[in-house]
């Protein structure tokens, strides 16, 4: 088979392929086995900021009568559940790194650089290879202005650099008004790749019961779009920028795509469920295939070969509009 080897965030990976942060990589027997699969790497299930800080708030605003009313009794047991929550997510990363001989990325989903980043040493400690951070802050506020919001990634990035020395990697939405100069400045605070992009956990309204709840947690194929034109757009304007390309990867040529656009590494999550981590050899063997039928001897010789910066007419990347297309369409 083509050799499928990668270097991302100066880490070695086999294959390109990175099983993304969700609850099949919370067990470390499916993760064992999306690395017999042949998966590059795996991203842990998020510990949430929100997580530590809510488990312990919870339970003393439901008036559970925990701590007997007594500040230093909730003091400890704020203190408790807190290193509890910790302990199991350090565990899972400890076993993971027992057990495999793949990169392990940790990750935290947060929304703040306040008290939780000094667990980003203990994530570094338990063995950790890199930390992904997922950071979503939903500007509901028309009085804070979009710098005040991108500041506040940038923070962080800084603040969990100051901690510690495994490479980070800084998973984002597109909402931005300028993605290239957003990304450019993570860069510059530290990020040693970003992953483009999150899939959030949407909103949906039934029609029949009035009510409100989830969107399919799944994505389809079709969403794999905006990655790849922000992945082409972003790795044609800076070449050494690390690119993890995710949301909407469903089969090899999705993969084959993304890393002709410029990505260095590209997630699946959603497939995962839905077709079983044996997906992952056949996405390999797909891409090795493709390889052979092109004369690429290793991914570096087409990585980012149609980025924006590589190609005749980079428009390709930037138009949006349909003007052309509806004009001339008659039905
Ligand atoms: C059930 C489920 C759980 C997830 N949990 C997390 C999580 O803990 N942290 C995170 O960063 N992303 C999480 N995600 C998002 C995925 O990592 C990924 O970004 C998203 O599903 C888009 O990729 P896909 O199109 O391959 O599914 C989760 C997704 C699913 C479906």
């Amino acid at each position: 088979m083509a050799n499928l080897k990668t270097t991302f965030m100066g880490l070695q990976l086999d294959s390109p392929i990175i099983a993304g942060s969700c609850g099949l990589t919370a067990d470390v027997e499916k993760m064992v086995k999306m690395e017999e699969a042949g998966v590059g790497a795996v991203i842990l299930k998020s510990i949430f900021e929100e997580q530590i800080n809510e488990e312990t708030t919870h339970l003393f605003k439901e008036g559970y009568g925990v701590g007997g009313g007594y500040p230093e009794a909730e003091d400890y047991i704020k203190a408790y559940i807190r290193s509890n929550t910790i302990q199991k997510y350090v565990g899972l990363v400890q076993e993971a790194k027992r057990r495999l001989r793949i990169p392990v990325i940790a990750s935290v989903n947060c929304f703040s650089g306040g008290e939780w980043v000094t667990f980003a040493k203990e994530l570094e400690e338990a063995g950790a290879d890199a930390l992904e951070l997922n950071v979503f802050i939903l500007p509901v506020n028309a009085f804070q202005s979009s710098s005040d919001v991108e500041n506040i990634y940038f923070e962080i990035v800084k603040s969990i650099k100051e901690q510690v020395k495994i490479p980070i990697m800084v998973k984002i939405s597109h909402f931005f008004t300028n993605l290239p100069a957003f990304v450019d400045k993570l860069k510059a605070y530290g990020a040693d790749a970003t992953t483009l992009f999150n899939r959030f956990y949407e909103p949906d309204i039934d029609i029949e019961s009035l009510t409100i709840g989830a969107a399919s947690v799944f994505s389809t194929p079709a969403e794999m779009r905006p990655t790849l034109r922000w992945t082409g757009i972003l790795a044609g304007k800076d070449k050494n920028l690390d690119i993890s390309a995710s949301t909407g990867v469903h089969d090899g040529a999705a993969i084959v795509k993304l890393l002709l656009a410029g990505a260095t590494t590209v997630q699946l999550c959603s497939v995962l469920y839905e077709r079983g981590v044996e997906v992952i050899g056949e996405m390999n063997r797909f891409i090795a295939g493709w390889m052979g039928s092109h004369g690429f001897a290793s991914i570096a010789d087409f990585q980012g070969r149609l980025s924006y910066s590589s190609i005749e007419n980079p428009d390709l990347y930037e138009r949006a509009q349909f003007i052309k297309y509806f004009s001339n369409k008659q039905d």
